[in-house]
């Protein structure tokens, strides 16, 4: 087989223009006449969404029979890196199976608002869970070589004008939030290609953003597949090429190959450019040719029971008083609510999949007895009083309720974002008058991002089975009955109420700009560090087990800056069941020239342990775990000082904490000039400040030892928190210093560095 290199050099500008769009909704170019075929993609990223013919890209038209993963919302939760890997070997399996080269996914934009319609696709509002999982996802695809597609490159955090919306975000933010997990899914990753999303950043479509395509991405981070278009999101198809945009997606009917082809023949585009992007796009085709396999199996049956078995792991019990689950056998239960039997289980838009089979949570209970079932509410939001009252009538004859409700597909989808975080009224009416007859109900809620909970109060339980893929019946009622202990993990916070959310006053924008103003404390590095009560904090979930946490032990008490850290910790299930934990690590910083979170999650495992095992669990930190990205350097910078290890029940709760002394270099010291303030001079260049200032100025403002008299206004602690952010040049102003004096001072001080 030629290599790409090869072919490209074979071929006409024509053709090489043409390989830089789609045939058509999901196909790469061919060119016959050198053998190339055309290879399909498809979305992606809870199955496979395979369109045979009438393509569209939201969803709408039937695409083939297939298996519906939970969804990203879900699996996020599962805080379980295994978990994401065995359903990227499946998809890549089913991608063998069916002839589809690439799979529109992951999808890893971070959650920077619980309003974002597609938040249910995301992972999480943590870049560095975000980017773990990612990986696992990508390396669970790819190792059926299989290409994915990492989406929506970068800062994609909204679906209000999702095709126009500029985010302005400063490069601190997005190093430290917005762009991590795209970084670990390209470095550690290896993925074969990405794809840029529709908006805008910092005044730059990301369709033809050359720092983001290019400098970043493959300049620092390494990326060697083909960059690809969000479908419609190309604006100037010549400046993406020249930024590094290889593949524009869907077809564009060949007129945006001949743009492209005018401007490499009137000189305003290099050739090299296009051969470029189609080199790489011949790459990753070949990647995949070369091991194609149609043959492989696709079980949907095993599929779908692993679906099931999956989507256990990823429920979160939120609450559980006096130990009203598990349920016990021979209860007699009344599960209420349409949800129960017309389950919501995957998002809507592009992702959608159509599902071979669907297990509600009645499905899987028809065998139990005991159970009895109401409608409790219309999804399509009609009048539900007389199937409230049939919902009371089954609640008040049974020992438990469990009231399965949530966000109805309207609520939430791709295209557009939600107004409030509430559930409908007629589900609210419901619970309430449920709770009312029944002292035991308990609420099981579909949807994919947070709600609030205004009726919290009078239920004992609640499970969050967010979007539990098309076999969510299996898991909902192996976790209700306690065949399975709930092991999963809240990947957002849960405000109280929306009005408490980090973005909430400059969310969607003003018009076409939305300005992250909220930097860098986003989710719970936002709510920690205001100590906002919320309703249930990151990483927060219950079990039926209860686990011990001691013997915190570090590697080291001190060490310098660019070593590693290894952290222990024992961990025990000190209760009667077994279950699997999340075991969370974060890292609080001590106190240092840029605001930091009060902590940040840098590392978590999820282990199984029976009833009376422990387990240690070792943690590796390395220099990222401790640095915040500093502007002055433009690199990652790790200030010394002492810093904490945590090991947390969630982001909220502290278990364990150690401390760690780490050396740091200083940051290199910007020139002195006459606006240099005390505040950022050396300690070393302090001394010279004294020492010249004392000479010069007799009654010195700097020195504290003027002589005081009876009437004194500004005491020396005073005078001297004032001087701290005076320049230089104030010795001028106010004391008595010459020109000649002040330039001999900011000489002595820069030399004293
Ligand atoms: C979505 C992408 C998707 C593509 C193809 C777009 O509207 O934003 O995530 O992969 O359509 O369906």
């Amino acid at each position: 087989m030629k290599t790409p290199k090869e072919l490209v050099s074979l071929m006409t500008l024509e053709e090489k223009c043409s390989l830089l769009s789609g045939l058509d909704a999901w196909h790469t170019q061919p060119i016959e006449r050198l053998g190339i075929p055309a290879v399909m993609v498809s979305d992606g990223p809870h199955g496979l969404r395979k369109q045979n013919d009438k393509a569209d890209h939201l969803g709408i038209n039937e695409s083939i029979k297939a298996v519906c993963f939970p969804n990203a919302c879900a699996t996020a939760a599962s805080f379980d890196r295994s978990l994401l890997r065995r359903i990227g070997e499946a998809i890549g399996d089913q991608c063998q199976h069916e002839q589809v080269a690439v799979n529109l996914g992951p999808a890893i934009n971070i959650k920077r608002s619980p309003l974002c319609g597609r938040n249910f696709e995301y992972l999480s509002e943590d870049p560095y869970l975000a980017g773990e999982l990612a990986v696992n996802i990508i390396q669970g695809i790819q190792s059926r070589n299989i290409g994915v597609s990492v989406k929506h490159f970068a800062a994609n955090n909204q679906e209000h004008r999702r095709m126009s919306s500029d985010s302005v975000i400063d490069m601190r933010t997005l190093r430290e939030i917005y762009l991590p997990a795209f970084e670990a899914a390209t470095k550690r990753g290896k993925a074969w290609t990405f794809m840029c999303s529709y908006n805008k950043l910092n005044g730059e479509f990301a369709s033809q953003h050359k720092w983001l395509l290019t400098d970043l991405l493959r300049g620092e981070w390494g990326f060697d597949g083909y960059v690809m278009s969000d479908w419609g999101a190309v604006s100037d198809r010549v400046r993406g090429v020249e930024a590094g945009l290889d593949l524009e997606m869907p077809a564009s009917g060949g007129e945006r190959d001949r743009e492209v082809m005018q401007a490499v023949r009137e000189g305003r585009l290099d050739e090299k450019c296009v051969d470029q992007c189609a080199e790489r796009i011949l790459e990753i085709s070949q990647r995949y040719l070369q091991n194609a396999r149609p043959d492989t199996p696709w079980n949907m049956e095993a599929d779908h029971a692993l679906a099931g078995q999956l989507a256990a792991d990823c429920m979160v019990l939120l609450k559980n008083e006096d130990g009203v689950l598990p349920l016990k056998q021979g209860e007699a239960v009344a599960i209420i609510g349409e949800f129960a039997k017309k389950p919501r289980y995957q998002g809507g838009g592009s992702s959608h999949i159509n599902s071979f089979r669907v297990t509600s949570l009645l499905d899987a209970v028809k065998d139990k007895p005991g159970v009895t079932y109401a409608q409790g509410y219309r999804l399509d939001g009609g009048d539900s009083s007389q199937l409230v009252a049939e919902a009371v009538d089954a609640a008040k004859k049974a020992d438990k309720a469990i009231v399965v409700m949530g966000l109805p597909d309207s609520f939430e989808s791709e295209g557009y974002d939600r107004t409030h975080m509430r559930i409908p009224d007629n589900q609210v009416t419901l619970i309430e008058a449920v709770a009312a007859v029944n002292p035991n109900t308990v609420v099981l809620l579909y949807n994919g991002s947070p709600i609030e909970m205004p009726w919290i109060g009078c239920v004992k339980g609640v499970i969050e089975g967010y979007l539990g893929g098309q076999n969510l019946g299996w898991a909902n009622r192996a976790v209700l009955w306690g065949e399975v202990s709930p092991s999963g993990r809240l990947p957002e916070t849960f405000p109280l109420r929306l009005e408490d959310t980090p973005c909430y006053l400059t969310y969607g924008g003003e018009g076409n700009t939305a300005v992250y103003s909220e930097g860098v404390f986003v989710g719970y590095r936002y709510y920690t560090a205001r100590k906002m009560k919320v309703l249930f904090p990151f990483g927060y979930g219950l079990s039926y087990t209860k686990f011990d946490y001691s013997s915190l032990c570090l590697s080291t008490d001190s060490m310098a800056y660019g070593d590693t850290l290894i952290a222990t910790v024992d961990v025990t299930n000190a209760g009667n069941v077994p279950s699997k934990e999340v075991v969370q690590l974060y890292v609080s910083s001590p106190r240092c020239d840029v605001f930091r979170p009060v902590r940040e999650l840098k590392g978590f495992e999820k282990i199984h342990l029976e009833p009376g095992e422990t387990k240690t669990v070792a943690f590796t930190l390395d220099k990222r775990a401790f640095a915040y990205w500093c502007e002055d350097i433009h690199d990652w910078y790790v200030p010394g000082g002492e810093y904490q290890i945590q090991i947390c029940r969630h982001a909220d709760e502290v278990i364990l904490s150690v401390p760690v002394e780490v050396v740091s270099p200083e940051l290199p010291r910007p020139v002195y000039d006459k606006d240099t303030i005390q505040m950022d001079m050396s300690p070393r260049a302090l001394t010279v400040l004294n020492a010249v200032t004392k000479e010069a100025l007799a009654d010195t403002l700097l020195s504290g030892d003027r002589p005081k008299t009876e009437s004194e206004a500004i005491t020396d602690e005073m005078n001297a928190a004032m001087m701290r952010y005076m320049p230089l040049r104030a010795m001028q102003s106010f004391g008595t210093m010459t020109t000649e004096q002040l330039d001999h001072l900011i000489d002595a001080l820069n030399c004293a560095e």
